[in-house]
């Protein structure tokens, strides 16, 4: 038999050389040609017929059975899992230090154990004792968690595998936890990826539901390799800024469930509490009507969110490049949105700063934020506050068309329900609702009329 070839693959573009090079002959870059394993080479008729087993197929129709979900006890957690955690799921839960995400897997922890299911909770971050002090303070001082810290992932499966499964099992991070089969300090990527990897088929063989905390980098991306996120079945992020009360726990990836719902709590002084109506949580003490500020009927899944954007604008004097400053929404939106002010309704934003603030700390996806926001820009360069009983949505097109978006009547009701008296929005077919007038705005010009004259 031929001796196989010797080949040496690209470790950053994957190109294949014969020969070892210092620099790639593909991408250039230095010192990435590694030698691989010789490449197989299979008969031309794909025969590989021996050895194998036969693979099961199965019909679409047949019976499925559903894996039941466990609730956590925790509204709103539960919510943003699509409805409880799935047994044998392995979670990761990613979110800036400090945003509570030791505190949520605790609060969580000691609801399922007080119901009966056994709960391991394993830190590599914390000493026992700080947790066990955390847990009195959150009232949860007799709750029958399992309980411990370490930090070596072989202890841990060698010690679950000699007790009875428990129904969570949450390891506070991953980023800590160290296996002795791999080289390399904890948190790098390849203990982080075989950390996981073997606490992920430890879930997926027993049935536990498994949360990995993982942390954040200054990039908002998880610590570690980005594959951690193609192996876990549910990423969730728990959100907010520390400054503030409010966090959002949002699912970025989910394979039994949308993505779209979210929790929302705010962090006190006895742990996160849930907030069940979170309508009008973002919309900051609004007494007097200010120039600048508009109200958004948000949509987060299903749920209507009424949050408050605030836009300010500062004349410079002529020469000095004016700044645009973002906080909880898309600086590319914003550009665009001034482009169109400035091209379709005449409005000077190009010797101003321009400022905008959703408030609370609440990151705005929802594209029908258009016509609020340009609402609050125009309203801060005309300096006319809008009326405070009036808010705005819609998406707003590059010709200056305001579009219709989903879920109009949802948005509606929340308004109606909670005081205001007109909504301005797209035209088109939207239903009645009582007690609200609806205004439909289809170009922006209109929009600039209506705030000029305060309507
Ligand atoms: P923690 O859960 O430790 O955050 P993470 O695990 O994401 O790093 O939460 C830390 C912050 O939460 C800390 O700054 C104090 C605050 N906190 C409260 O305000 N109230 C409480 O009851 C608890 C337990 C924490
Ligand atoms: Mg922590």
């Amino acid at each position: 038999m031929a001796k196989p070839k010797r080949r040496y693959v690209c470790q950053s573009c994957g190109s294949v050389s014969s020969r070892w090079q210092g620099q790639c002959p593909d991408c250039s870059e230095w010192n990435t040609l590694v030698e691989d394993a010789p490449q197989t080479v299979f008969s031309a008729k794909h025969d590989l017929s021996s050895g194998g087993r036969a693979v099961q197929f199965v019909a679409l129709d047949q019976p499925i059975a559903l894996p039941q979900r466990r609730k956590t006890g925790l509204a709103e957690f539960d919510r943003a899992l699509g409805g409880g955690l799935v047994p044998g799921s392995a979670i990761l839960m990613g979110g800036d230090p400090g945003i509570g995400k030791s505190t949520l897997l605790l609060q969580t922890a000691a609801s399922i154990a007080n119901a009966g299911g056994q709960v391991v909770y394993i830190s590599g971050e914390e000493a026992s004792d700080q947790i066990r002090l955390r847990a009195d303070r959150l009232g949860l001082g007799k709750a029958p968690i399992q309980l411990a810290s370490t930090t070596s992932v072989r202890d841990i499966l060698t010690t679950l595998g000699s007790m009875d499964t428990p129904a969570l099992l949450v390891i506070d991070s991953i980023q800590t936890m160290h296996s002795d089969q791999i080289e390399g300090a904890p948190g790098t990527v390849s203990q982080v990826r075989g950390c996981a990897f073997e606490l992920i088929r430890y879930a997926k063989e027993t049935g536990v539901a498994l949360v990995l905390v993982g942390h954040v980098t200054k990039d908002g991306s998880i610590a570690g390799p980005r594959v951690l996120e193609h192996m876990v079945d549910v990423v969730m992020s728990f959100e907010g800024e520390r400054s503030h009360q409010y966090r959002i726990l949002r699912a970025l990836k989910n394979r039994f469930g949308a993505v779209d719902e979210i929790g929302v709590f705010a962090m006190a002084g006895q742990g996160l509490e849930e907030v069940g109506n979170p309508s009008l949580l973002f919309l900051s003490g609004r007494e007097e009507p200010v120039a600048g500020s508009a109200v958004f009927p948000a949509l987060e899944g299903t749920r209507p969110v009424l949050v408050e954007i605030q836009a300010l604008t500062v004349r410079l004097a002529s020469g000095a490049t004016p700044r645009r400053a973002v906080v909880g929404w898309d600086s590319g939106r914003l550009a665009m949105l001034l482009a169109v002010l400035e091209s379709r309704c005449g409005l000077s934003f190009s010797s101003a700063e321009v400022y905008l603030n959703v408030a609370g700390g609440y990151r705005l996806t929802d594209p029908a934020a258009d016509l609020a926001v340009a609402a609050a820009l125009v309203s801060a360069l005309a300096d006319r506050p809008l009326p405070s009983d009036t808010a705005w949505f819609g998406e707003v097109s590059l010709a200056g068309e305001v579009r219709p978006v989903a879920h109009s009547g949802v948005r509606l009701r929340e308004s109606a329900k909670l005081g205001f008296a007109t909504v301005h929005g797209p035209d088109g077919a939207v239903e009645k609702v009582e007690g609200l007038r609806f205004s439909p705005i289809r170009l922006l010009p209109n929009l600039v009329d209506r705030v000029m004259s305060g309507a």
